[in-house]
C-alpha cells in the first residue's frame, strides 16, 4: 500500500478534501442490502463461525469464573446474531445501533427464539448511550462487542474512551474491524491495478459495503496498547474465501470452506489477510 493511498484509506487527507465531511454511517437505508449481501450466504456463515468460536467459549469461562451470567453490550450491533446467541446462554445483553431498521431485524430474529431472553434494545448512536445506561460501577459490562463498527465512525479512536468508561476492570473487549490490507491484496489478485494506483479512490457509499475509512491493524493495536489492553486471541475472518476467483476442489463444499477458514483464521501469517480482523482483549 502506498503511503498516499494508506493515508487516503485512513482518512488522513481530510484537510485537502473538504467535500468529504465524515459522519457516522447509519445503515438504516441499506439494512435489507446488508442482510442479503453480508449474511445471505457463505461469507456471513464464515464470519459468524469465527466470531462464535472466539467469543462463546471464552464468555462461558468468564461467567463460570465470576459465578454469574455476564453483562454484555453490543454497540453498532446490526443484526446482533452473536449477542442474541449469548442471551440464549443466559447472559444479560444490551443491544445498540444507530439504525432502527437494523434493530427491527435483530428483534424479529430474537423473537423467533422460543426462550425468554434478557435483552434491552437501544436505538441511538453509541455516543448517546451514556444518557440511558447510568454511570455507576454496576452499570458497567463484563464484555463489550464492537463488530464492524470502527470503519463506519467519523472518529473511530473516540470509541476507545467509551470502552474504558463502560468495561469492568477485568472485562473483555471483542473488537472486529475491516482490514484495509485485504482491500489491496484482493485488488492485486483481481488485477485491479488502476484502482490501487488511484489515490482518490472512494467506494460509492450509497450502497457499497466497502468502508472508505478503515483503520489499519497497526493503528488499532496502538490504541489497545495505549488503553492498557492485552490481546487474549486474534483471528482473521475470511482469510482465503474472498480471494479465490476459481471455485474448484474444496471450494465447492461450504462445510469444508468453513472448517478451513476456522483453522487458518488462527494461523500466522494467513490470519492477517482476513477481510476482517478480530481481537479479543482484556485490560
Ligand atoms: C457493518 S454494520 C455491522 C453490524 C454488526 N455489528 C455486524 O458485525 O454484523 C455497522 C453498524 O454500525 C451502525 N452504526 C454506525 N454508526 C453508529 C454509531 N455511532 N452508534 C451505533 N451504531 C452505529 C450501523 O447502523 C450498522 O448497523
Amino acid at each position: 500500500m502506498t503511503t498516499e493511498h494508506q493515508n487516503n484509506q485512513l482518512g488522513l487527507n481530510q484537510a485537502t478534501a473538504p467535500e468529504d465531511t465524515r459522519a457516522d454511517r447509519s445503515f438504516d437505508t441499506i439494512a435489507d442490502h446488508f442482510e442479503k449481501k453480508v449474511y445471505g450466504g457463505l461469507k456471513g456463515e464464515i464470519r459468524l463461525a469465527v466470531l462464535r468460536r472466539d467469543i462463546v467459549e471464552y464468555s462461558a469461562q468468564m461467567s463460570e469464573a465470576l459465578g454469574r451470567p455476564l453483562r454484555i453490550l453490543d454497540v453498532g450491533a446490526g443484526l446482533a446474531q452473536i449477542a442474541i446467541e449469548l442471551a440464549t446462554q443466559g447472559h444479560s445483553v444490551v443491544i445498540n445501533d444507530i439504525s432502527a431498521n437494523m434493530l427491527e431485524k435483530a428483534k424479529a430474529n430474537a423473537e423467533q427464539i422460543d426462550q425468554a431472553l434478557d435483552i434491552t434494545w437501544y436505538v441511538c448512536p453509541y455516543q448517546a448511550l451514556e444518557e440511558t445506561l447510568g454511570k455507576e460501577e454496576n452499570d458497567k459490562f463484563d464484555l463489550i462487542l464492537s463488530h464492524a463498527l470502527l470503519e463506519w465512525l467519523a472518529e473511530p479512536a473516540a470509541v476507545m474512551d467509551f470502552f474504558d468508561q463502560y468495561l469492568t476492570d477485568d472485562g473483555a473487549l471483542s473488537l472486529c474491524f475491516y482490514n484495509p490490507a485485504s482491500f489491496d491484496y484482493r485488488n492485486l489478485i483481481m488485477g485491479n491495478f488502476n484502482l490501487l494506483d488511484n489515490t482518490d479512490y472512494k467506494a460509492d457509499n450509497k450502497k457499497s459495503l466497502t468502508p472508505n475509512h478503515p483503520v489499519a491493524k497497526e493503528e488499532v493495536e496502538s490504541w489497545l496498547k495505549a488503553h492498557d489492553y492485552q490481546t487474549v486471541r486474534s483471528s482473521g475472518l475470511r482469510v482465503f474465501h474472498d480471494y479465490a476467483p476459481l471455485k474448484r476442489g474444496g471450494h465447492n463444499d461450504p462445510d469444508a470452506v468453513i472448517r478451513m477458514e476456522l483453522r487458518y483464521s488462527q494461523l500466522e501469517p494467513y490470519k492477517w489477510l482476513g477481510r476482517y480482523l478480530h481481537i479479543l482483549a482484556k485490560r
